[in-house]
């Protein structure tokens, strides 16, 4: 586990950018599996700095997303889908085609995760998956207590997250319920792993994280056991493991 230090949220944006620069360098047909979430939006933003300067080819790349809410379409605003095409997709060079997400319209539930498993594969795998973490330690959409052998799954949003996640609706009555996740299992076959964190609200979970104990109740400490996971933090959120790592 690598932790990369970066001064600010545009720095860590910058610096988490030019990490999905060099994959997509070395390997244009790459697989990127990306996230969404606040923090992530710098280093779309970031990347799509670079591809207006003509630094940067998305016609190969494929993209598989983390999650998406159950029952929201890809033009309703809340939607993952709306988030990606909003902050990357629409603005890039990206084949539409080729970019992937759990269907949040199928009410069959387990054919969206059959299906999306299936692609994943089909795609022949992540080569470098971006998260974020949520405060209770959820990669992806998966809470607290779930199994580490999942695959894709729906789950029922716990009331923190949803809470967390009322800003972006307009009532608490509007936030889905439900979601769509990638697994543990899914993101540790990730061939690398690239967590982006900022702020001081953050600072307590990443030492619980990636300091603490490997266990279902924190979920990204899971990641403490991929051999390929690069950490972007800022220092707000390093605050409390300034003397554990260099
Ligand atoms: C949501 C997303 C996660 C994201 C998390 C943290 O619940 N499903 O993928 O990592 O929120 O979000 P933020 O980056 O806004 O703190």
């Amino acid at each position: 586990m690598k932790i990369v230090r970066a001064k600010d949220y545009n720095d860590m944006s910058r610096k988490a950018a030019n990490i999905v620069s060099a994959q997509m360098i070395m390997k244009p047909n790459c697989v990127l599996g990306l996230a969404t979430g606040s923090t992530p939006i710098g280093t779309y933003a970031q990347l799509v700095e670079w591809y207006r300067k003509g630094d940067l080819d998305f016609s190969e790349v494929t993209t598989v997303n983390l999650d998406e809410y159950k029952g929201l379409s890809k033009d309703d605003e809340q939607s993952y889908y709306y988030f990606m095409n909003d902050k990357l997709f629409s603005k890039v060079n990206i084949n539409l085609s080729r970019t992937f997400l759990p269907d949040g319209m199928e009410p069959d539930s387990d054919k969206v995760c059959r299906d999306y498993n299936k692609i994943i594969a089909d795609v022949g795998g992540v080569d470098l998956q971006l998260l974020g973490l949520g405060h209770n330690g959820h990669i992806g959409f998966n809470e607290p207590g779930m199994a580490f052998e999942a695959e894709t799954h729906c789950i029922n949003l716990t009331e923190s997250t949803m809470k967390a996640n009322q800003r972006f609706f307009s009532s608490m009555d509007d936030v889905p319920r439900q979601a769509y996740t990638m697994g543990i299992k899914t993101i540790m076959q990730a061939k690398k792993i690239l967590v982006v964190v900022n702020g001081a609200d953050k600072a307590a979970i990443v030492k619980e994280a990636f300091f603490g104990a490997i266990t279902p109740k924190v979920q990204a400490s899971v990641l403490q056991l991929h051999n390929d996971v690069t950490i972007v933090a800022d220092e707000a959120a390093l605050a409390e493991v300034t003397d554990l790592c260099p």
